[in-house]
């Protein structure tokens, strides 16, 4: 899947643009504040509904404008052509539309378009809150799975109506109904993460090895807040129903659901030690890169498709010697977009070089 045809209408610094990219993708170098980012998002919008920063989507509309539209044509690599739009305005009115077609749900949206995007914003999953490193994971299998939104969604409605009970009522007959929906949805989350953890781990090494010449090695471990060394979901369903029953007491005195899918986390060791408290910057954005690189592989290998890769100034705080190793990497690996302020970059073969102005993307 790669996208043909861009057009924007008041979407952030660009009150009008259309643009055509070459399957391999494109460089976009600009200087700072110039648009690259904001190029990148409208992308990420249309394969997401959401950009990939932490923004609403009222941000991404031009100051002074009340509305804004995104469209793109996405043809698949053996061929066939579908047009995905997003226009939304200030009052928060959203519709989206594939093949001129009205999609009324992000479960609908979803996956369809594969995405993975690198940033700065990045180095978070290596620093940040739990939180975040459930996102991404649960983001990966969400693309790669189509179904498993629906289970997600399920497991925090239930969550969020059982949260809503504690400190409120004591009877059973209510909470059951919300822990056993939590319980069935918990254990199909709970195995897919460690799956798909599982198989990231093992992809991601693999091109850090290449990032650090073979120097160091990376782990990812799944750490569930509730043990999931069970050996069918059954089990872990039953098991897990059993502890929210007997830990309503307690959860009610902390109003919140203490244990569950919700509160996992994920591990990141960089020879054997935990990342975070460890590795320097350059080895945590190497870190980072590596587990979007293997993202870009387990998609391909799931969806039997060549995805788009979204990738924004890659090689900050990478040495010459780590950013050379990099830019190979990348080659192959589907519609590749490269936003950087550097103009030493070396092209993918067929990729198209860009520059970005205020409001414009201009094509030597
Ligand atoms: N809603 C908006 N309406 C109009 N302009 C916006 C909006 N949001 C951001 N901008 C402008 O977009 C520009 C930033 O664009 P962007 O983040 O894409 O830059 P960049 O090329 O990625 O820069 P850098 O190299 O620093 O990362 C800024 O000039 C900002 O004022
Ligand atoms: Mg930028």
């Amino acid at each position: 899947m790669f996208i043909q045809n861009l057009n924007l209408i008041n979407f952030r610094s660009y009150p009008a643009l259309s643009i055509t990219f070459p399957p391999q993708g494109a460089l976009l170098e600009g200087l700072n504040g110039a648009g690259k980012t904001n190029l990148l998002e409208s992308i990420h919008l249309l394969c997401t509904g959401r950009s990939q920063r932490p923004v609403s989507r009222a941000d991404m509309i031009s100051h002074g404008e009340e509305s804004a539209f995104a469209e793109g044509e996405f043809c698949g690599t053996g061929g066939g052509a579908v047009t995905a739009s997003i226009g939304f305005s200030r009052d928060k009115k959203l519709v989206m539309r594939r093949g001129g077609e009205e999609v009324r749900s992000y479960s609908d949206w979803f996956g369809e378009r594969p995405v993975v995007s690198f940033g700065t914003d990045d180095l978070e999953l290596v620093y940040g809150a739990p939180e975040t490193r459930r996102k991404f994971l649960d983001m990966l299998i969400c693309q790669m799975d189509r179904g498993y939104l629906g289970t997600l969604t399920k497991y925090r409605r239930n969550l969020a109506c059982r949260n809503a009970l504690l400190g409120k009522t004591g009877d059973p007959a209510q909470f059951e109904v919300y822990e056993h929906a939590m319980a069935a949805a918990g254990a199909e989350v709970v195995f897919r993460r460690a799956e798909a953890a599982g198989e990231l781990c093992a992809a991601a090494n693999d091109f850090y090895a290449c990032i650090s010449n073979g120097g160091e090695s990376i782990t990812i471990e799944y750490i569930p807040k509730y043990k999931y060394d069970l050996t069918t979901t059954s089990e872990w369903q039953n098991v897990y129903l059993n502890s929210l029953a007997e830990r309503r007491p307690r959860d009610a005195e902390l109003m919140y659901t203490s244990q569950g899918p919700h509160r996992d986390d994920l591990r990141f060791l960089l020879n054997g030690r935990p990342a975070k408290s460890y590795a320097s910057q350059g080895q945590c954005r190497s870190f980072a890169l590596s587990l979007k690189l293997g993202s870009v592989l387990l998609l391909e290998r799931h969806k039997g498709d060549s995805m788009i890769f979204l990738i924004d100034d890659a090689v900050s705080e990478l040495d010459p010697e780590r950013t050379s190793r990099v830019y190979p990497l990348l080659e192959g690996r589907g519609q590749i977009f490269i936003a950087t302020p550097r103009c030493q970059v070396k092209l993918g073969d067929g990729m198209m070089r860009c520059r970005v102005e205020p409001g414009k993307v201009i094509i030597p």
